[in-house]
């Protein structure tokens, strides 16, 4: 078996797993945050778990590229490292240290998600810088790509944009749960995980790579249980919650 080969079937079993992971979470919400349970053991400050957990994905992927040479990389390839930058760059050196979370996290959500991200890291790293064949797309200007850097974009505005809906809620020092209203939550309980999903949509199709596709299948297998929980709970707790709202698809699911 080629190397080239070897890459795809580890991808294809990364990709396979997926929805198991779905079925896990579909049963049991992962615990931080308002599932955070105290079986989970041992914690580390939210913000300190959200800078940790995620900075291996914005060190390792680009790490990746920019060791194949950002010289003899394709525009394609460097817009979406630039997209990649533009979400981790917030996710990692912004939204820890401004986030107003009620409840620490458990360390082993951080140690899951920093597992998450290195193996994810180094499959697109590898995947979209020549390993199990070759890319697909070399132009900038490709339909695909350009339809994939909007959908992109339009997902990391609309949750940046729901996160800090969320963090107006605890402005006042108080904690605990209020109903998020106005914007995109007119239609749905979580726009930020939403605005995620669209993100990594939009990467995939302007990666047009299976490593891609793998990325956003993962997302969507954290983030719609997640979303699926998050809006029981809502109904569960407030008795006057919209009744129109979805969880995270309008209008759908
Ligand atoms: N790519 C992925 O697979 C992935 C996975 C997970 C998260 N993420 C992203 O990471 C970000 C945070 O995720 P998360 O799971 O922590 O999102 P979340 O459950 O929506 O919570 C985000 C923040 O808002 C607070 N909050 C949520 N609902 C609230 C309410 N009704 N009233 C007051 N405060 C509220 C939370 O506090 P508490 O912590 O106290 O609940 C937390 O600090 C999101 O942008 C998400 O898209 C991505």
């Amino acid at each position: 078996m080629s190397i080239d080969e070897g890459f795809r079937l580890m991808l294809l079993a990364w990709i396979g797993l997926a929805p198991a992971i779905a079925l896990v979470l579909l049963r049991i919400a992962a615990p931080y945050g308002r599932h955070n349970a105290k079986s989970a053991g041992p914690t580390v400050p939210a913000g300190i778990g959200w800078f940790l957990m995620e900075l291996p994905a914005l060190l390792i992927f680009p790490t990746l590229v920019i060791a194949m040479g950002t010289a003899s990389a394709s525009p394609s390839l460097l817009m979406l490292l630039a997209l990649w930058l533009l979400h981790y760059g917030n996710r990692v050196l912004v939204y820890p240290w401004r986030v107003k979370s009620g409840s620490p996290m458990p360390l082993v959500i951080m140690l899951s998600g920093i597992a998450f991200n290195g193996i994810n890291g180094v499959f697109l790293g590898l995947g979209l810088t020549g390993l199990g064949g070759p890319s697909a797309i070399e132009s900038i200007v490709d339909i695909r790509v350009v339809l994939g850097a909007i959908i992109f974009l339009g997902g990391f505005a609309l949750n940046l944009q729901s996160d800090s809906v969320l963090r107006r809620l605890r402005m006042d020092g108080r904690p605990g749960y209020r109903v998020p209203t106005g914007w995109a939550y007119r239609f749905v309980s979580c726009p930020n995980y939403l605005g995620e999903l669209l993100e990594w949509v939009g990467w995939a199709i302007a990666s047009w790579s299976l490593p891609g596709l793998a990325f956003a299948l993962w997302t969507a297998a954290n983030l719609v249980p997640r979303a699926l929980a998050h809006h029981r709970w809502y109904l569960r707790t407030f008795p006057d919650y919209p009744a129109g709202r979805k969880a995270v698809l309008p209008g759908l699911l």
